[in-house]
């Protein structure tokens, strides 16, 4: 029986699985399976070659992908986010560390049997970070990839953990081993900032406050931001996200100085949102109700990030800054979407 070369995308059915399939299957000749706890919408389900429901820890089904597909390209994007690592750490470390561990290893075993390096993309956070203080994030301001990696939370660890893994296995596998055997896998990873979407709505996330507050609005349904006004992370348009994993990972190798990049597009505090949310829904009931251990972690995460890295490698230049993210994208198809 004959394998195709395909791309496998994990946690397929979540926020950025729903931009990423749109947007690989309208540019890649390649057949697309996924893996997901949840299957897709049907929509979605149209453009993929097959989906296998079940749980990233199970090695059988990883079996069953190999079985009938020959995987060059991984976009691992099944996680636990933030808020809901939190509350379960212990099983944020099993699915988000030990998961990803499965993944490499199947990515790695996939690049030895056809003898080329399979694409691995992931998707880490700004969580990787942990500013010490408000005062020590203000000081910082923008910040790049190798500073303040001290993470607070559960989910945050298991991002830089990953990251680490990743070049392992790119670099260095096995390295005692007699024969070469790092290099089979092609590891490249983006630190996305807070996502807003205008097709999902998030949930699990410590960022979730601004695209919460703007799809109530546009569902005339009153909104209580736990985090202060002056709360500020820098966020990114999902189909910038999108667009910024297909110009990473079609980028010539050589281009690449590291495996990890920041990205970055607009960082307004929770009060800029909130304005510019009442001037599109001017009848909006926006009030806070502080969490003050989920503004704590908010206050851990920078401002805003450096992004000079992936701007010179691989051309990251985000369509959509604060003004257009919320006048061009997302007021208008949300409006859209729950006028229907
Ligand atoms: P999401 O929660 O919308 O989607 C995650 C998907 O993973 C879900 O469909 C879920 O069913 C699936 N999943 C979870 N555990 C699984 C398991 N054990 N086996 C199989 N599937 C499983 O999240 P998202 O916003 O689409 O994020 C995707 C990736 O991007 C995650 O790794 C996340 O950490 C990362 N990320 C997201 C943001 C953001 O703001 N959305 C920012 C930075 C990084
Ligand atoms: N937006 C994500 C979260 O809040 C960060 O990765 O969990």
């Amino acid at each position: 029986m004959s394998r195709h070369s395909s791309i496998l995308i994990t946690g397929a059915s979540g926020e950025i699985g729903h931009s990423l399939i749109d947007r690989l299957a309208a540019a890649s000749s390649k057949p697309i399976v996924t893996l997901d706890l949840n299957p897709l919408v049907p929509d979605l389900a149209r453009k993929v070659k097959q989906q296998f429901t079940g749980d990233i820890r199970e090695a059988e089904l990883l079996e069953r992908i190999v079985a009938t597909h020959e995987v060059d390209q991984v976009y691992h994007l099944a996680a636990l986010l933030s808020t809901r690592s939190e509350f379960s750490p212990a099983l944020a470390h099993k699915v988000n560390v030990e998961g990803t561990l499965n993944l490499l290893e199947f990515a790695q075993r996939q690049g030895e049997s056809h003898g080329r390096p399979v694409l691995f993309f992931f998707p880490s956070s700004i969580a990787a970070y942990g500013i010490p203080t408000l005062a020590a994030k203000i000081a910082a301001g923008k910040i790049s990839e190798d500073a303040f990696n001290f993470p607070t939370t559960m989910y945050g660890a298991n991002k830089l953990y990953c990251e680490h893994l990743g070049r392992y296995y790119a670099q260095h596998y096995k390295q005692l081993a007699a024969e070469t055997l790092s290099g089979k896998i092609d590891f490249r990873c983006i630190r996305f900032p807070g996502l807003i979407s205008a097709v999902t709505v998030p949930s699990g996330g410590t960022s979730d406050y601004a695209p919460e507050m703007i799809h109530a609005a546009a569902q005339n349904q009153p909104y209580a931001c736990f985090v202060r006004p002056d709360a500020r992370i820098p966020f990114l348009a999902m189909p910038d996200a999108v667009e910024a994993i297909w110009k990473l990972v079609n980028c010539p190798k050589g281009q690449l100085s590291r495996s990890v990049y920041n990205v970055g597009a607009f960082a307004p505090s929770a009060g800029e949102v909130e304005a510019v949310v009442r001037k599109a829904f001017p009848s909006a009931v926006i009030t806070y109700d502080l969490d003050a251990k989920r503004q704590t972690i908010v206050d851990s995460w920078p401002a805003d990030v450096d992004d000079t890295a992936a701007s010179r490698d691989w051309g990251h230049a985000p369509q959509y800054g604060f003004e257009a993210a919320f006048g061009d994208y997302l007021i208008p198809q949300i409006r859209k979407r729950y006028s229907r």
